[in-house]
């Protein structure tokens, strides 16, 4: 069975092909095929961004096709960047970084409580057959640290591994992170069917 999984980021890709290994489907990623122009982002929710984005590949390809939405919410910021966090600020994370310490500083708050989170979403037979959410709880980090992950990793502090998650190696994060949890359970759903 191919599953498209949706996504052009590779550390995200590098993630899931990871959790979703020795399930007997072959992954097949946006990279791999004919370019097809990204769909619009329009949902204020993980969940309807996750929902939008499986839905539109599902049917600009006919596969089975996996999306999904993630991203870090800082509590002192009111939860941003949220569902923007790919293009909060740019997309170069030292300016990020140094972005996020300065409105931090500014309110006292440099080690927020934050979450990354992630929304997963599968489309088949033109509708979503099954979605799941995985959270990871922690704090921005005083600094940057570690060189592993992607994205905010290295100022995603996660107090019971006293690291960041870019100190962890891939396998480690997978079993604690917001897209392990997520697609741990899509990983479940797809044994359980191609089982039955
Ligand atoms: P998406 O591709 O629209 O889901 O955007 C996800 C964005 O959220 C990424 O580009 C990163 O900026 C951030 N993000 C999501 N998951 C992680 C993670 O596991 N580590 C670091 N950053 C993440």
């Amino acid at each position: 069975m191919k599953l498209l999984v949706a996504t052009t980021n590779p550390g995200k890709l590098r993630e899931i092909a990871g959790i979703l290994e020795g399930l007997p489907v072959e992954l097949v990623s946006l990279d791999a095929l004919p370019p097809i122009d990204e769909p619009e982002e329009t949902g204020a929710t993980f969940a309807e961004n996750a929902r939008l984005k499986a839905l539109y590949y599902h049917r600009a390809t006919r596969l089975p096709s996996i999306a999904d939405d993630s991203g870090l919410a800082i509590e002192a910021l009111g939860g941003a960047p949220g569902v923007h966090s790919a293009r909060w600020e740019g997309t170069d994370y030292a300016v990020k970084f140094r972005k996020i310490y300065e409105l931090l500083d500014a309110k006292g708050a440099r080690g927020s409580p934050a979450r990354f989170v992630c929304h997963v979403a599968l489309a088949d037979e033109d509708r979503i057959v099954f979605e799941a959410e995985g959270v990871i709880e922690g704090r921005i980090a005083d600094e940057p640290r570690g060189d592993k992950g992607f994205g905010y990793d290295p100022i995603f502090y996660y107090p019971p591994l006293g690291r960041t998650t870019a100190e962890l190696e891939r396998d480690v994060k997978a079993t604690v992170s917001h897209r392990g949890k997520a697609f741990g359970k899509l990983r479940e759903y797809l044994k359980r069917q191609l089982a039955g």
